[in-house]
């Protein structure tokens, strides 16, 4: 009998809850117990948001987008801001309190379905004795050591069907259609759902643009008597020489720092340069919204089933891994030692070249 805890930090991501119902199924197939602790590390400090999880509480939840659990990506563990009663803010490292009620609830497991921000917390707790395994998650696709992260396909997909719509009124006003995506530092997003959603223009983070040639696109079109262009515009793409668009943190214990801004950007020097009516549009958190398709549900529960499966193998400290369509599990601390960028030379992005879209190069 083993007693597992599982949780979702960082941004949600569309599978998080497919996850979360086959952990417990698969715990309970073996007479295990299953808690969930309530807004990342929440549970491990106030016994009020640690709730035990059964089939009857995940009945049907593995269709829905968010996490029943609730997530955050703010307030480290190591670096958690606490007011205290004179009103200042201090910092405070709560990591040695989540240790000792981690063992006194009794669990031999966590479960840590996260992005690069979480793994990172779940390789600081495997260093001071906590058995972890990792989950990967996030819309952005940007983890080393997997194929693929369940979110992704959803995102993608989103943003694939919002293309498809602005064709339609694009092409009805003659207009420049400038669409912002998210993705942070990777252009996943906006290469995949670029391609497929018939972009004329995509600028990624891995190719600095140069505007020159995104315009030399659109007039392009012009003389093909192409008189709309669809521009997509992965958040963290920079123009040549430039800098990222970058709004700040802004928000008391989040580290990173808040992306957006570079597709109103994009949008203002095409009107300028062009004289094209151009409008742009940001994507944002519809592309985290919804129900995960079905490849993400299914992956999702490959990877939550693998996950129990280590548990009992006693494969701790590792996070399981989409490799060459089988599950596979890597070390934490490799799979969170840099970001998946998108490799230029790949035929995703001959595809793309090749199809005639622009990538700003
Ligand atoms: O990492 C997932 C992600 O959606 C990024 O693509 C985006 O930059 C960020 O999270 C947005 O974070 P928040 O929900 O805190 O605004």
């Amino acid at each position: 009998m083993k007693k597992v805890v599982i949780s979702t930090g960082g941004g949600d991501a569309p599978g998080l809850n497919a996850v979360i119902y086959a952990v417990v199924h698969a715990c309970y197939r073996r007479g295990w117990e299953v808690y969930g602790s309530r807004s990342g590390y929440r549970g491990f400090l106030d016994y009020d948001d640690m709730v035990q999880l059964t089939p009857k509480i995940v009945e049907g939840i593995y269709a829905t987008g968010g996490t029943i659990l609730g997530s955050t990506n703010k307030g480290s563990p190591f670096n958690m801001p606490v007011e205290n009663l004179a009103g200042e803010i201090k910092y405070v490292d709560v990591s040695d309190k989540i240790l000792k009620n981690f063992k006194r609830m009794g669990f031999d497991c966590h479960i840590a379905i996260g992005g690069d921000g979480s793994l990172h917390l779940a390789q600081q707790f495997a260093e001071k004795g906590m058995p972890v395994i990792g989950v990967p998650k996030t819309i952005d696709n940007d983890l080393e050591a997997t194929d693929r992260t369940f979110g992704f396909d959803t995102a993608v997909s989103t943003a694939t069907e919002a293309l498809d719509k602005l064709h339609s009124t694009a092409k009805s006003h003659d207009r420049v259609m400038v669409v912002e995506v998210m993705g942070r530092d990777s252009g996943w997003i906006a290469l995949y759902s670029g391609i497929s959603g018939g972009a004329d223009v995509i600028l990624l983070p891995e190719i600095p643009f140069d505007m020159e040639k995104v315009c030399d696109k659109i007039s392009d079109n012009e003389l093909h008597e192409k008189h709309y262009s669809i521009v997509v515009v992965a958040e963290g793409a920079v123009e040549r020489g430039g800098k990222v668009f970058n709004k700040g943190s802004g928000e008391l214990g989040r580290e990173e720092a808040i992306l957006g801004g570079v597709g109103d950007y994009v949008a203002d020097e095409i009107r300028k340069r062009t004289g094209k009516d151009t409008r742009s549009l940001v994507l944002g958190h519809l592309q985290r919204g919804g129900s995960p398709t079905t490849f993400d549900r299914l992956l999702a529960l490959r990877f939550g089933t693998a996950a129990v499966r280590m548990v009992e193998a006693g494969i701790f400290n590792h996070m399981v891994a989409l490799a060459a369509s089988q599950m596979s599990s890597v070390p934490i601390k490799e799979a969170i030692r840099s970001r998946k960028k998108v490799n230029l030379e790949s035929d995703k992005v001959l595809t793309a070249r090749n199809v005639g879209i622009c990538l700003g190069d």
